[in-house]
């Protein structure tokens, strides 16, 4: 169970670690120093709000599950203009290099994941990382085998996707399902967790997002993740843990084409009530 510290030389009891909490179990008893309520650290999600708060860094949350490494506090919030334009300029990448991105990058930039919200800051998610690029292609051929069968049970007609000319083209040596990328991941969680899914989705956005700052690009990998809910073949080769089930897949690599500005978009929907 989490404990909390609090540097009596420091604290100034401000309260703003009770009032920031999401779950108000910190007391500052008659203007005392702050702890947990009777039942605060059996309820406590360790999301570390009070310690990022605390203006006088006087308050520490210790708990083993957590990874000691502090980041020095960088007040400057990303110029707005800046920011916008990091947003208009992330793509879908589709052209990649067959050089493999550094493990080591790849390790860093997936280390900034454990900061994307989870739901009751659970951090349930795990990730796959199908880093061996010869064990990518051989996955995306089942990926293919998957479209296969389909496209032997349904007709045509009943498929709202193109298989049969996807299948076309990766026999002819193009790669419609992986982009010959050069990496895989895929975030899972175990089934009979629900929001695990949405926690995948999120890590994944922000993984998408901040990829281009690593000189990395990425794509959602729609037919893989398809092929992966339904198809045996795939699921075995994953061997996710038991009972796992995976929220989405992205491809990664470094990127073969350098978009030079936005795309045009739909006017947005959004009404105000
Ligand atoms: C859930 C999801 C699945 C996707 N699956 C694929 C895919 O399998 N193959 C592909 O080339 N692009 C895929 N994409 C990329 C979309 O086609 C792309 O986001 C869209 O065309 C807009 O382009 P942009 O991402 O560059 O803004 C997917 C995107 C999302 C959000």
């Amino acid at each position: 169970m989490p404990t909390l510290k609090v540097n009596h030389a420091d604290c100034t009891c401000c309260g703003e670690c009770a009032a920031t909490c999401p779950l108000r179990i910190i007391r500052l008893p008659d203007g005392s120093f702050p702890r947990f309520c009777d039942d605060g650290a059996e309820r406590c999600i360790i999301c570390g709000h009070c310690e990022a708060v605390c203006p006088t860094a006087a308050i520490t949350v210790e708990d083993p599950r957590l990874d000691p490494t502090t980041y020095p506090a960088l007040h400057a919030p990303i110029p707005k203009k800046q920011f916008a334009h990091h947003l208009r300029m992330r793509r879908s990448i589709r052209r990649f290099s067959p050089e493999p991105v550094e493990r080591e990058t790849l390790q860093e930039l997936l280390d900034l994941m454990r900061y994307a919200p989870t739901g009751m800051n659970c951090q349930e998610l795990q990730w796959l990382v199908i880093y061996d690029t010869d064990e990518l292609r051989r996955l995306s051929g089942l990926v293919v085998d998957w479209m296969r069968h389909l496209a032997s049970q349904i007709s045509p007609a009943g498929l709202n996707v193109n298989f049969e000319g996807m299948i076309k083209s990766w026999d002819k040596g193009n790669d419609p399902i992986s982009r010959k990328a050069p990496h895989l991941v895929l975030t899972h969680t175990h089934k009979d967790f629900s929001i695990g899914t949405v926690d995948g989705l999120i890590a994944l956005s922000y993984l998408d997002l901040a990829a281009p700052a690593y000189g990395i690009g990425t794509c959602w990998a729609g037919y893989f993740q398809y092929a992966c809910e339904s198809w045996q073949p795939l699921r075995d080769a994953l061997a996710l843990p038991e009972g796992h089930q995976p929220s989405y897949a992205m491809l990664l690599g470094k990127p073969a084409v350098r978009y030079q500005r936005p795309p045009k978009r739909n006017f947005g929907n959004v009404v105000w009530r």
